[in-house]
């Protein structure tokens, strides 16, 4: 297992080229793309660096990260973060991705870009 694992769920593929830009920035990293044949690959159980890059749709979590995320098996002493890209209105996406994980997790930070004018920014950690 990679000491850096990128989970990226895209459908335009926005999301999927910041995970691509992060994994180039850092010697030792793997993408997972979320799909439905691989939502199992969430409970392998991680360990390290776990990011997670989506989209937000309709000013929301997609639903299938959110099963990925609630199937999360990671590691207590995993750094995890996510990343949003939208193109304005985050709506509750961000809400959504903290609600989800299970309890516990040393670190989450979540923040959104996309859009040139805003600079990407912690809305939650910690929980
Ligand atoms: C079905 C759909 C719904 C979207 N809803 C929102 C939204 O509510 N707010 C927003 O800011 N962007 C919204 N977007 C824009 C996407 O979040 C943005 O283009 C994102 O970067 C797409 O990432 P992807 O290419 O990895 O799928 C939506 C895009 C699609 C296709």
């Amino acid at each position: 297992m990679a000491s850096t694992t990128i989970v990226c769920f895209t459908g335009s593929g926005n999301s999927l080229k910041v995970a691509q830009d992060i994994a180039d920035g850092v010697p030792d990293a793997e993408i997972i793309r979320i799909s439905y044949k691989n939502l199992r690959r969430a409970t392998v159980g991680y360990t390290g660096v776990v990011g997670i890059v989506f989209p937000v749709y309709y000013a929301g979590l997609p639903h299938m990260v959110r099963q990925f995320v609630e199937l999360l098996n990671l590691d207590p002493q995993c750094y995890e973060f996510g990343i949003a890209t939208y193109w304005g209105m985050p709506g509750i996406a961000f809400d959504q991705f903290c609600e989800c994980h299970k309890k516990g997790l040393e670190t989450v930070s979540v923040m959104g870009n996309c859009d040139a004018r805003q600079l990407p920014g912690v809305v939650c950690s910690g929980i």
